[in-house]
């Protein structure tokens, strides 16, 4: 099997307004919002680390400094928590930290769009092959996690991989779809990219979920892509453009994305994620129980 350049770096675009979460956005960044006791962002930069990524790279925005703090070491709290003796608070806080000297951070000064944010990260990444992890998208699987799944598949394809999964037919005009080539390892070759297809013309019900691996190249095409929907520089467009010239895989995620982006996504990533915790499930479950009754 050839060996492809290995997958060391990271791209986190968390520079987005997060106008469907308004009013709580205008002041906390939604990576932020906690999913039970975790922000939305150490779910996505856990599932990195489980993949064995090895920099992580922030494109933030206006008031998102918080983000920056947060993956810092709080000093005056650890010393607090070591005088108390709060030994399982401390573990919780180094937990899954990343170590110095591996996070970087570069600003989008406009939100342009996701495109433009990935391709602010060029010069951190350089020219090597990186993935790419939409912040506001958290994974729940029984197996692997989404990331490690892709970078596994990477071994063996190579190239460009973009992670799917199934919906409901009826229901792809939301979402990014891909068509379906031939099987390729534990994937499939894509053959085409939809952004939001009309209704009934949709190449598959298999939507892209948030999660990448690109080659490098696809900066020089983001550097002179036009905007497009939204009139915000779009990924999927710069990716149709690379997929001309390079090989474009599927990584068919097993498990459930929640889109922590939009209000019920949201709720339902706290429901999911509660019910597997064993200090809070039996009291979550009784009481969510007892709500589904009344919806008769
Ligand atoms: P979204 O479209 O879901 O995020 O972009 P948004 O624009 O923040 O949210 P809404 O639609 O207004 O509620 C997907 C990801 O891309 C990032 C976002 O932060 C989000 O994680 N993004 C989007 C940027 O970093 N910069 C942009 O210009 C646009």
């Amino acid at each position: 099997m050839a060996e492809h350049k290995k997958v060391r770096k990271a791209v986190f675009p968390v520079a987005g307004l997060g106008t469907r979460f308004l009013p709580a956005t205008k002041a906390v960044p939604k990576e932020m919002l906690t999913v039970v006791d975790k922000p939305i962002i150490q779910y996505v930069v856990d599932e990195a680390l489980e993949a064995g990524i090895e920099h992580f790279v922030f494109v933030t925005g206006r008031n998102k400094h918080i983000i920056e703090d947060y993956f810092d070491i709080h000093f005056e709290l650890e010393q607090t928590l070591r005088e108390r003796s709060k030994k399982a608070e401390m573990t919780l806080l180094a937990g899954q930290l990343p170590k110095a000297g591996t996070v970087s951070f570069t600003r989008q000064q406009e939100p342009l769009g996701l495109g433009h944010a990935v391709w602010c990260a060029r010069e951190i990444i350089g020219n090597e092959p990186f993935a790419l992890l939409l912040p506001d998208m958290i994974m729940k699987s029984d197996t692997k996690g989404c990331m490690k799944g892709m970078i596994d598949l990477y071994a063996q394809s190579g190239g460009n991989i973009v992670a799917v999964e199934e919906c409901a037919p009826d229901q792809a005009h939301k979402y990014g779809i891909v068509g379906v080539g031939d099987a390729i390892g534990d994937g499939f070759h894509i053959t085409d990219m939809v952004e939001k297809p009309a209704k009934g013309t949709a190449p598959s019900n298999f939507f892209i979920n948030g999660r990448y691996i690109l080659q490098p190249e696809v900066f020089k095409i983001l550097e002179t892509q036009e905007r497009g929907a939204g009139n915000e520089i779009q990924l999927t467009d710069g990716m149709l453009k690379l997929l001309k010239d390079q090989a474009f895989a599927g990584y068919h995620f097993q498990g459930t994305t929640y889109d922590c982006g939009a209000k019920d996504g949201f709720i339902l990533a706290n429901v999911a994620f509660a019910l597997e915790r064993a200090d809070i499930r039996p009291t979550v479950e009784e009481g969510f129980k007892a709500l589904v009754k009344t919806l008769g």
